[in-house]
């Protein structure tokens, strides 16, 4: 990959400043501040299923990167509030460029997106004419502008299946993702280097120690994974997936590869079951995704009573980005 270059698009405004938690006052119930903020500003709090709790008890609508584009999308609320990482805020207001987008932490970033520059991005592709780059959702908005299709896990499979096989396929930025997507559909293809930190520390010395424990039990895990992770699962699919195989498959305990946050929407919806995490090699909370958990009930008050920090996005980029999601979404 060659070095860099001139910028692919034009400096974005400046970072919003941190929300200043000194300014709430400490007598007040979040729990019912929040929705009465909601009511009062027309705003739709959309979650997405690593957040805490909290946040995911408040939300009109928990998902996956997929479905929270799609309710983002179709949303006639005045304000969308976005308890997810920023791309995913992002992907909102490119969607939805008509409504206010704003997140309780502007800092929630994420290791994919932060692997793939959107400078050597550019080089990258310059140095593969002809091929079609698909790129996962976990990307910044100037990414998803030089990209051909957006991807998603959910729809990743399908979308790769639709492209011709003679035409070369430029994955970015997740290298799991695109060397699971690639082995399973039999497809060569030209991976960005990038992973997740949270998703490359699951130990496979601990799943196997689990399955030992707990004979029966079943795995499930995000294609984020490494192959090590991999090939000990019963399910590899998106959150939303393994949210699904988790509470409805034929089976008592399940271990979860993935953020385990996503836990809280299992005992939910099936609570007689039992969900073990998978424990990161080393003894650290790294199956918390330290961007999602930025976000916090108070930061969350603050962004629907302030209303900031808000997504804002120069319109040539965000035309630019819409192009590949849109693709997608047609393609879903
Ligand atoms: P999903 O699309 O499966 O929700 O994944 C989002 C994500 O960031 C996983 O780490
Ligand atoms: Fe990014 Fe990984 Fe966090 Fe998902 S879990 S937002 S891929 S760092």
């Amino acid at each position: 990959m060659s070095s860099v270059q001139t910028p692919a698009f034009p400096t974005l405004p400046p970072r919003p400043a941190a929300p200043d938690l000194s300014s709430i006052d400490p007598r007040l119930d979040l729990e019912a501040e929040i929705p009465r903020l909601k009511r009062q500003k027309n705003a739709v709090l959309l979650a997405h299923y690593y957040q805490e709790e909290a946040i995911q008890d408040l939300a009109d609508f928990v998902g996956d990167s997929l479905d929270l584009s799609r309710k983002a999308q179709a949303t006639d609320a005045a304000i969308i509030a976005f308890a997810g990482v920023r791309f995913m805020a992002e992907t909102a207001k490119i969607l939805n460029p008509n409504r206010k987008v704003v997140l309780p932490d502007y800092e929630a970033g994420c290791s994919l997106e932060d692997s793939c520059p959107p400078e050597a991005f550019k080089a990258w592709r310059a140095e593969h004419p002809g091929a079609v780059s698909l790129t996962y959702i976990n990307c910044s908005a100037a990414v998803k502008a030089l990209s051909d299709i957006i991807v998603t896990s959910s729809n990743a499979e399908k979308i790769v299946r639709s492209i011709p096989p003679e035409k070369e396929i430029l994955f970015a930025p997740d290298r799991h993702l695109g060397a699971f997507l690639s082995k399973k559909l039999g497809r060569p293809m030209t991976l960005w280097p990038g992973t997740c930190i949270v998703h490359e520390q699951f130990s496979e010395r601990e799943i196997v120690r689990l399955k030992a424990q707990h004979p029966g039990a079943l795995v499930a895990a995000h294609p984020e994974c490494p192959e090590a992770i991999l090939r000990h699962a019963d399910h590899v699919g998106s959150t939303r997936s393994i949210l699904n195989y988790a509470t409805t498959a034929p089976g008592k305990t399940f271990l979860i590869a993935t953020e385990e946050g996503i836990i809280h929407q299992m005992r939910k919806l099936a609570p007689d079951r039992e969900y073990i995490p998978v424990p990161p090699d080393n003894g650290c909370q790294c199956n918390e995704c330290p961007f999602m958990k930025l976000n916090t009930l108070e930061k969350l008050y603050l962004c629907l009573r302030d209303e900031r920090p808000e997504i804002v996005l120069l319109e040539d980029l965000r035309a630019a980005a819409e192009r590949p999601l849109l693709r997608m979404l047609e393609l879903s």
